[in-house]
Order: C-alpha cells, then structure tokens, then sequence
C-alpha cells in the first residue's frame, strides 16, 4: 500500500451503529462443497434474522461472482482473491453494524483465517456444512460435478481441486444428520446464546 494513503477516523462507530441497531454484528462465515447446502442454509437463517427486524446481508459465491468477483475464476490465485475480497467487504458491512452471512466454498484455511483475522474474534462465526463429496455428487444440482469428472471442468473442488476443512469450526453442520430446520435451530441457537441476537428460541421457531 502506498504510504501516502493515510487512513482517515470517521466520527460514527461501530459501537454507536450497534447501538441504534440493536444488534451485534458479525460474520457469519459459511464454508464447504459446491451442493452442500450453504446458501440454501445461508438463506434460511437470513429469513429468520429478518423476521425478527435484524439487518443483514447476504454475500453468495454464484452471485458474488456474477458482479463484483466476475473477474475471477478458479485457479488458486484467483480464489485466493475472491475470499480476500469477500473478506473484506464483509468487514465493512461488520463496521456498518450488519450481520453479513457469506456462503463461498472458500477451500483454503489460510484464507479463511484471513478473513477471520480482518474482524475482533467475536467477530467471525465459521460455520462448516459438512456434506460428504458423495452426496454432494449425487445431488448435483448444476450438473457441475458430471462436468468435472468428464474433464469439461478444470480445477473443480473435491475433484481436482483441494478442499481444506475447518478442524475446529464455531459451528459444524452435518448435513446428513440433521434437516434444515434443525440446521437454522443450531445456528439461531448459537447466535443467542452468545448476544448476537436476542430474545427467545421460540421467537426464531420456523
Ligand atoms: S471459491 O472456491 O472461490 O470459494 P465460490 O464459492 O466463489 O468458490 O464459487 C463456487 C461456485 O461456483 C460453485 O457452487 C459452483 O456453482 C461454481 N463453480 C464453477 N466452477 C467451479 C469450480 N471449478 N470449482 C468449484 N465451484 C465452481
């Protein structure tokens, strides 16, 4: 960075955001295979916060990259680059007093700690959705996997392209274990028992 770029303190905190909100906000990180079901989860917890008046966003990997992120593909520099950037925008939405949920497969782990080290610790929620490449596979909504096994599709994760699990996740969502209401109960769990977000589990009831 240049060093004649001096940062400039802006006279609206975090603090005072949160407090006109009523909210504590944070990222809610989600991470796993293409088909394991982040953004269907992603978009069921969002639902739920909205219900209850609580602001947030939602930054998802196939939209992501159909305007900011276009430029990007798969190697391994450029999703370094997409997680970079979506790391950082989530920061800036965490400033803005928003709770940002991000669903990216986002297979390195040096990544996701970089994301994780852009915002306080209480800040980052990693939730991994752990669905087996199998059943990923099956599933196959896009047909994307068909594509990667028949080599029309390079660099595919969990095919020819690593995908590093989280070892210690704040939250692990095992999808063959649990449906998706219990999935959204676990996390909504998780965001009130820790002051995220307030009031009762039955107020968050699907
Ligand atoms: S990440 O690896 O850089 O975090 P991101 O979440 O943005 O990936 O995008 C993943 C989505 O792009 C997948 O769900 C899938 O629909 C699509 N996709 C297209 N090509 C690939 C590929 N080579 N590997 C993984 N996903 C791909």
């Amino acid at each position: 960075m240049n060093e004649d770029i001096i940062w400039h303190s802006q006279n609206i905190t975090k603090k005072k955001r949160e407090i006109l909100l009523n909210q504590r906000p944070c990222i809610i990180w989600f991470t796993g295979l293409s088909g394991s079901g982040k953004s269907t989860l992603a978009n069921a917890i969002e639902m739920e916060l909205f219900k209850k008046g609580i602001k947030t966003c939602l930054l998802d990997g196939d939209n992501i990259r159909h305007g900011l992120n276009k430029d990007l593909g798969f190697s391994e520099v450029d999703r370094v680059e997409n997680i970079r950037r979506i790391g950082e925008v989530a920061k800036l939405f965490v400033d803005a007093g928003i709770i940002a949920l991000t669903a990216f497969i986002s297979p390195f782990k040096s990544d996701r700690q970089i994301a994780k080290s852009l915002v306080k610790y209480d800040e980052f929620i990693e939730v991994f959705v752990n669905t087996p490449l199998e059943v990923c596979e099956n599933r196959d909504p896009k047909g994307l996997y068909e594509k990667a096994r028949n080599g029309d599709i390079k660099n595919f994760t969990g095919i020819d392209s690593p995908y590093e699990a989280p070892k210690e996740p704040h939250i692990e969502i095992k999808t063959d274990e649990l449906d998706i209401n219990q999935s959204v109960d676990k996390i909504i769990s998780y965001l009130m028992k820790y002051g995220y977000i307030k009031g009762t589990e039955n107020d968050y009831a699907i």
